[in-house]
Formats: C-alpha cells, structure tokens, sequence
C-alpha cells in the first residue's frame, strides 16, 4: 500500500509555488456538480448540440482506411494543419511564414509556456481584469507579479494602461508582457474598436513590451464584421493565440500561435510534447478543409447568437433592475454587475439552493475584486435551460432583497 501523502512532508516535496498556491490562489472555485437539477451557467463549454459528429466520423473513416502508419507513429505536426492556419490567418491580412506559426494542444498550453519562456519569478505582466481564469491562475501560480487593468465596455482601459506603464517605467521595470482578449473578452464579452486597438499596439511598442493576444473567441461573432486584429495592426509586438476550441471542439485540443520567430523558436523548443498528435493534427486538417469550418463556424454563430439573446431577454424579464449587464455581439458570455447589497458570497450559496450556479467574478482576478460580478454561459445549456437558469437566478436576487 502507498503511504498516506497526508504522512509526506509538504513543506520539502513540493517547489515554493506549489507551496504557495495551496495557502493563497485567490481564483480557487469549488463549484457544485451539476447533480439533478442544477442549472450550471458557470463554464464556457460548447454546446454538445451543435459538435459536427457527423463530419468528425466522416474524417476519422477515412483517416483510418487511409495510410495509419503516419498518423499512428511518432511524426512531426502534420504540415497540412499548419498550412490551413496560415491560409485562414492570410485572409485576414495576416500573413504568416512558416516559422511564425507553431500547434499546441490547446491554446492552455501555449499559455501555460509563456510564464516559463518569458518570466522570472517575481518579473511584472500587465493582465485585464476580469480576464479569462485559467491565465489568471496560472500567470499567478508562476510567482508572476499582476498588474490588473480594468476592462471596460470597450476593452481593456487604455488610460490605465498607459499610467500603469508610465509608474512601471519610472520605477525602473519593464513589464514581460500584456495579456488580452480583445476580441469577445472572457469574462466581459467587451470588444475593442479599432482606434483603442491603434493606441494599444502604439503603447506595446512604445514601452517595448510584447501583447499576447488571446483571440479563443474571435470567430464567433453575431453581427458586423470586427476589427482587425491586434497581430495585423503590428506584428512586430504582438503574439497572437487562436484555438480550434470553440469553432470545431474543445476536445479536439489543438490551437495554434502565431508572431516574432524568436517567440515561437523558444516555445516550440519548451513544448515538450512536439508534434500535436500526428493523428489529431490530421484530423482537424481534414474535417476543417474545402471551407467546411466556415460553413461550420456559420451555424455556431447563428445558435449561440440566438442563445445569446434569449438570456438578455430573460435577464432583463427576471434580474432586479439595478443589475448591470453587459450586451455582447459575440463570444459566449453574458458578464453582470451586482447592487452593493448582493454580493456573490450571499448569492452564489442562496442561487446554488435553488438549482442555478454561475462563475463568481473574483475568479476571474489575481487580487480578490469581483465580488460583484457574476459571469453567465449561454454557449453550453440548451435553449429552455438557459431561460430556466436565469429565471431561478433572478428568483434568487429578488428572494434575497425581501429576507
Ligand atoms: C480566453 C480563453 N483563452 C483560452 C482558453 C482555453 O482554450 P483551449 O481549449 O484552447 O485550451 C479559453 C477557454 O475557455 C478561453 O476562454
């Protein structure tokens, strides 16, 4: 029998991050299982409904009628895939050479490296906040010290930005990099226009710090076409961060990077992992080829348009009307802001009761805000549960005011 790591000395096993990390993360969660009833609004999962089963078994058919000694032995990426990304990123006025552009499985573990290429413990990076949690926590699990800048309808705010950047300088430090999602912001949904993407990239090169753009959610957009992306305006000082996540399937576990050569040598080289799965990098090629992603990420954007709006609808029905929200064209969030006198320490037990849960604000943070601020997935639940979750939520809010 293995001895009881309760008998193990912690203190001595683990590095002092990990030592850290069980005594403070702030963004740490516990959320119930979504067991019986439950209505969970929490994740930004992709709506089972609308993965392309169809298509996937179609690929995978052939994939194993076809030559399976190259894509069931060690191999590099699969070229195809790659070539497929700089084809879809060189229609958007991107264009990209070979070595600019590098797979991972997923764009968490491109996130996940940049701490490691990048940083020392201790060393500043500029992140929005809210921001998506999973970098929150691990650029904070890394010893990284976070300058949070708050995000607003528009996107990072770039006054503030530009004063925590002037403080840095004059203190003599030079942040390692900036962290945003401009477009479709998790959690806020917010997009950058043009002009406020103009001002960052000027600011990026201005101050010499790298922009690591997440773009997990730029495909998905409900109305007009966006702006450009933050890489096409200066690809000198951007790394740009794509997934195949949320338009193919996250399970699939692929996504790409893309900027500097010298960015993507280093972390191509600390990947330990190299080649993307010769079998899944065929895959994604093959289901994603002859324009069937577009046609695919189409309906994606038509349902979750409409998921969208039927929970801005029900939230305007049920929520107290001194709850703030935020309207999205895009991505799969709805992100509120909440009255003083409900805050997510009262309402996230009293909603979890009532059969609804939602992703609390403050894991979305390094330091602890959000304790007013609630994010909502319509991308998961079906029509009828979305509406049923938010009716029980606002239920929740307006129960809580009358106790
Ligand atoms: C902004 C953002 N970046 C990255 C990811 C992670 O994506 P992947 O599945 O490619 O690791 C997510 C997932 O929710 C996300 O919201």
């Amino acid at each position: 029998m293995i001895t009881s790591s309760a008998n193990v000395d912690s203190q001595y096993l683990f590095s002092k991050i990990v030592q850290h990390d069980e005594s403070i993360t702030p963004m740490h969660l516990d959320l119930p299982d979504e067991v019986d009833d439950t209505i969970s609004l929490a994740y930004g999962d992709a709506d089972p409904a609308l993965f392309p089963v169809d298509a996937l078994i179609t690929a995978v058919d052939s994939m194993l009628t076809g030559n399976l000694d190259i894509s069931l032995n060690y191999a590099p990426a699969y070229a195809g895939l790659v070539a497929l990304v700089q084809e879809r990123m060189a229609r958007i006025n991107i264009p990209l050479a070979h070595n600019e552009i590098m797979l991972a499985n997923g764009s968490s573990q491109i996130l996940s490296l940049l701490p490691q290429i990048m940083c020392d413990a201790g060393d500043v990076i500029i992140v929005e906040g809210p921001s998506f949690l999973g970098a929150v926590e691990t650029f904070f699990n890394c010893g990284l010290t976070i300058e949070t800048v708050p995000v607003r309808d528009d996107g990072m705010d770039l006054d503030i930005l530009e004063a925590t950047l002037v403080r840095l300088a004059a203190q003599g430090i030079r942040a390692k990099f900036i962290y945003t999602i401009p477009t479709f912001q998790n959690p806020t949904g917010s997009l950058m226009p043009l002009a406020n993407r103009q001002r960052l990239v000027a600011l990026a090169a201005q101050y010499g710090v790298l922009i690591v753009e997440d773009d997990a959610y730029g495909d998905l957009h409900f109305e007009n076409p966006i702006p450009p992306k933050l890489i096409a305006l200066d690809p000198k000082w951007v790394l740009y961060v794509g997934t195949f996540s949320k338009i193919l399937a996250p399970g699939v576990r692929m996504a790409w990077a893309c900027g500097p050569s010298e960015v993507i040598k280093r972390i191509n080289r600390f990947k330990t992992e190299g080649s993307n799965g010769p079998f899944m990098t065929r895959l994604v090629a093959q289901v994603s080829a002859d324009g069937w992603l577009d046609q695919h990420i189409a309906v994606l954007n038509a349902n979750y348009a409409k998921k969208c709006q039927v929970m801005l609808e029900t939230i305007a029905e049920a929520f107290p009307s001194d709850v703030r929200y935020n309207r999205p064209q895009g991505g799969f969030f709805v992100y509120a802001y909440l009255p003083a006198d409900l805050p997510v320490s009262r309402l996230l037990p009293a909603a979890i009761a009532n059969g609804v849960s939602f992703l609390p604000g403050t894991t979305c943070y390094a330091d602890g805000q959000g304790t007013h601020e609630i994010r909502l997935a319509f991308s998961f639940q079906s029509l009828e549960k979305v509406v049923e979750g938010i009716r029980r939520l606002g239920a929740t809010m307006h129960q809580l005011r009358q106790a």
